[in-house]
């Protein structure tokens, strides 16, 4: 992971999730698709620039397609020495709750894990119910909290929950969702 090194992204389909492709690295050429399910998914989504800046720098992005080529969702990682952080985590609206979610945060450990990192942090609004029970149920624990980190409605600040997994060699593959 980073600049230099291309991250081994090999992660077994759970049985039932054939119609996923295996993740591959985001490039700039899938940002048209990526910016449209941001903006949707999220009230304060990342600009398209975000992202482009975050490819520049060398973060690792991720994409999960159906076969056909549709896509259904992204993670964006970034390496802070001997730590990832899970900058973004994000499934198109109309096919959450499908275990995608759960796919791509598996995907998004093992490579990381393949790169060498043992520990994961991120975070995430703690009005953010689903997504805290999809990093709880992967092992994340909640080691702070950040005052006013992020934009909210109507001018206010909300805080941000600080959530890190320790041990990524605990995730297994086989735990996951299976995709009807
Ligand atoms: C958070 C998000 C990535 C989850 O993806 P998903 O594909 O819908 O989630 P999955 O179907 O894989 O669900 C896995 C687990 O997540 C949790 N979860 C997901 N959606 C949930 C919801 N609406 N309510 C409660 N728990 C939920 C559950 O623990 C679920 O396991 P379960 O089905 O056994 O209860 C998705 O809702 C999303 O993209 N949201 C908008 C972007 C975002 O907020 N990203 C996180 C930023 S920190």
């Amino acid at each position: 992971m980073g600049q230099t090194t291309r991250v081994d992204l090999a992660l077994s389909p759970p049985p039932g999730i054939l119609h996923l492709a295996e993740p591959v690295l985001m490039t700039l050429a899938d940002l048209d698709e990526v910016a449209a399910i941001e903006h949707e998914a999220y009230p304060f989504p990342w600009s398209r620039g975000n992202f482009v800046d975050s490819l520049g720098s060398g973060y690792t992005g991720l994409c999960l397609r159906e076969i056909q080529g549709r896509l259904l969702a992204y993670s964006m990682l970034m390496p802070v020495i001997d730590e990832v952080h899970l900058l973004n985590l994000c499934v198109a609206r109309a096919d959450q709750r499908q275990g995608l979610g759960a796919a791509l945060l598996a995907a998004s450990i093992a490579a990381a894990r393949a790169s060498g990192f043992a520990t994961m942090l991120l975070e995430v609004r703690p009005s953010n119910l689903p997504a805290i029970a999809l990093y709880q149920r992967y092992g994340f624990s909640v080691i702070g909290r950040r005052k006013n980190y992020y934009p909210a409605p109507d001018g206010r600040r909300e805080d941000a929950l600080v959530m890190r997994l320790n041990d990524l060699t605990g995730i297994k593959p086989e735990t996951l969702h299976v995709v009807a």
